[in-house]
């Protein structure tokens, strides 16, 4: 079954939009300043975020061509109004079958966002490979990673915490999951691919006001704990309580680290 309904994006998009790294995305803009237009693929578009983040931050005409195994949510990027001199074509593709399929054709930047934890290292170093093949430079946002913390402390916190960063390993569809140690591997590889990586972080900080995002972040942790065996269930549905009054009491505090990263290619550099 799929976990990514258009409802969870869509109540993700606007942390992820304050969240996204200003230096990575000036890095960016920079990158593709001197172009007289750009042509991008964005991995796992979902219904369009990563467009709608960072269209209006370049600053020339652009082509994107926005990809995704779940049709429905293709249908909403497809429908998507661009903003002038922004034109969108979509295609329903497993990124694990067809990945090299993705990136073949003329494309001058590959984008993904809230994606790389899902996958395994064997998909990364294939990323990596195809990725420096064609000489693209990769603008990669939002890979969580295990830099976590709510306020006020409750004493089952790390054992929730530990089971959910654990949980984030299982396979979803690329084999096991580099989850929380995505993004390291991902900036080591391009490192060692000759690419020059400029990272920041891009974590959530939920506060009291986020209560509806802090309730349903602790839902998902608390069915992922369970289904990790991590908590004991009476452990885990009190856990879950406390958390959960905290929250509607307006005295909880999350912060969720993620990493952006911008990978270029050195343009002089030989096979
Ligand atoms: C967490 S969502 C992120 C969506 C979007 N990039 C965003 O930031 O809102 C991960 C996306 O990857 C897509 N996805 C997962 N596995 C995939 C695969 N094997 N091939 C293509 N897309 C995949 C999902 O359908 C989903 O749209």
């Amino acid at each position: 079954m799929k976990p990514f309904s258009a409802g969870w994006l869509a109540a993700r998009e606007p942390h992820d939009q304050r969240a996204r790294n200003p230096a990575v995305l000036d890095a960016l803009a920079a990158a593709v300043a001197g172009l007289s237009s750009i042509r991008i693929v964005d991995l796992g578009c979902g219904t369009g975020a990563t467009l709608r983040a960072i269209a209006p931050r370049l600053r020339v005409p652009q082509h994107w061509h926005c990809v995704d195994n779940d049709l429905g949510l293709l249908e909403r990027a497809a429908r998507l109004e661009p903003p002038s001199g922004v034109a969108i074509s979509t295609k329903a593709l497993d990124l694990v079958r067809d990945l090299e399929a993705a990136l073949d054709g003329p494309i001058d930047l590959v984008t993904a966002s809230a994606l790389f934890d899902l996958v395994s290292d064997a998909w990364l170093e294939r990323f990596v490979v195809e990725t420096a093949a064609r000489r693209l430079p990769a603008y990669i946002a939002l890979t969580h990673d295990d830099d976590i913390a709510i306020e006020p402390s409750d004493p089952l916190d790390d054992a929730a915490i530990a089971a959910v960063c654990r949980h984030q390993r299982r396979d979803k569809g690329f084999g096991p999951a580099l989850g929380p140690g995505a993004a390291k591997a991902a900036v080591a590889r391009f490192e060692r691919a000759g690419y020059r990586v400029i990272a920041g972080r891009s974590d959530w900080r939920l506060e009291p006001a986020d209560g509806e995002m802090q309730a349903a972040v602790l839902d998902v942790w608390a069915g992922a704990a369970s289904e990790e065996g991590g908590l004991p269930l009476a452990e885990g549905v009190a856990w879950l309580t406390r958390r959960r009054d905290l929250v509607a009491a307006g005295r909880s505090a999350m912060h969720l680290g993620h990493v952006d990263f911008l990978a270029l290619p050195d343009r002089n550099r030989q096979h």
